[in-house]
C-alpha cells in the first residue's frame, strides 16, 4: 500500500487525474471503475479539462460505477446515474453505451445484482477502481459489518450515511434507504485500487484504517490486503496519522 500525500484537495485531484489518464493512453481499452460523492468531483474536473484541451480519448474506455440508489430513475437529478453524466461522460468522448452502472430499476435486483457481477467480468475485469471513503470506513455503499466476501448486492444505507447524503436532495425524507453496490469483494478483484482521501472530516478513519488490526467493522480496512493500493491523501486527511506516528 503507496501513500502519495497532496497539499489540498485540488492536489489531490490533480494527481489522480494525471494517474487515469495515463492509464487511459496506456491502454486505450482500459475498464475504469468510477465512483462518486464529493471526493472524486475535481479529478473530474481535472479530466475534462484534459479532454478540452488534449482530447485524450475514452471511446474504447469502459467504465463501471461502484454503486446506485434504489428507487431513484435514471434521469432524476439525485441519482448516480445523472452525476456521472454531469461531471464527467456528458464532457467527454465515452459512447454511453460503455458506461455502466447498477440498474436499480430493474424488476428483479437480485437478478441485475448478478447481471452487474457478470457484467464486470465479461469486461475482463476492473484494471483502476477509483474509491472514495465514508467517515465510518465504507467503500462504495458497504457499511460496518459487511463481510468481507461480499458481491454486488442490494445494502441498506446507516443513518449517518443517509444524513451525510441528505444534502444532495431537497428533503432529507427523500434519501433512498437502499442502495445497489459492488461488494467487498468484487472491489477487491480490482487490478489497482486508487482511494481518494481529503479533508480532516476524513483524518480520523483514515488513521483507524491504517493503524488497527484489519476487521469488517472497517470495510476499508481490506484494502492493507490488496497488492496494488495508492491512497492519495491531502494534508487534512493525513493529519492524526501524522500526530500518531
Ligand atoms: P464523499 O463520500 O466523497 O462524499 O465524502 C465518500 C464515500 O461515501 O465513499
Amino acid at each position: 500500500m503507496e501513500i502519495i500525500e497532496a497539499q489540498n484537495y485540488d492536489e489531490m485531484s490533480q494527481k489522480a487525474a494525471h494517474l487515469i489518464l495515463d492509464k487511459v493512453k496506456r491502454t486505450p481499452s482500459l475498464v475504469l471503475g468510477l465512483a462518486t460523492g464529493g471526493t472524486p468531483v475535481g479529478t473530474y474536473q481535472h479530466l475534462v479539462k484534459d479532454y478540452q484541451e488534449n482530447q485524450t480519448s475514452y471511446r474504447h474506455v469502459h467504465t463501471v460505477n461502484l454503486d446506485e440508489y434504489v428507487g431513484v430513475e435514471k434521469d432524476h437529478p439525485t441519482s448516480y446515474h445523472t452525476y456521472m453524466k454531469d461531471h464527467l461522460f456528458n464532457h467527454i468522448d465515452i459512447p454511453i453505451q460503455q458506461t455502466h452502472l447498477p440498474d436499480t430499476m430493474a424488476p428483479d435486483l437480485q437478478a441485475e445484482c448478478q447481471r452487474y457481477e457478470e457484467l464486470i467480468e465479461n469486461l475482463g475485469g476492473i484494471d483502476l477502481q477509483l474509491l472514495g471513503i465514508g467517515v465510518n470506513g465504507h467503500i462504495g455503499f458497504n457499511e460496518p459489518g459487511t463481510p468481507f466476501a461480499s458481491t454486488t448486492n442490494v445494502v441498506e444505507l446507516t443513518a449517518s450515511t443517509r444524513e451525510k447524503n441528505a444534502c444532495y436532495f431537497d428533503n432529507p425524507f427523500d434519501v433512498p434507504k437502499h442502495a445497489v453496490t459492488m461488494g467487498v469483494s468484487t472491489i477487491m478483484k480490482s487490478k489497482q485500487i486508487v482511494l481518494l482521501v481529503s479533508g480532516k472530516q476524513k483524518a480520523h478513519i483514515l488513521y483507524k484504517l491504517l493503524s488497527e488490526p484489519t476487521n469488517e467493522q472497517v470495510p476499508a480496512s481490506i484494502l492493507k490486503h490488496h497488492k496494488n493500493v495508492l491512497i492519495i491523501a491531502d494534508r487534512e486527511a493525513l493529519a492524526e496519522l501524522k500526530q500518531n506516528c
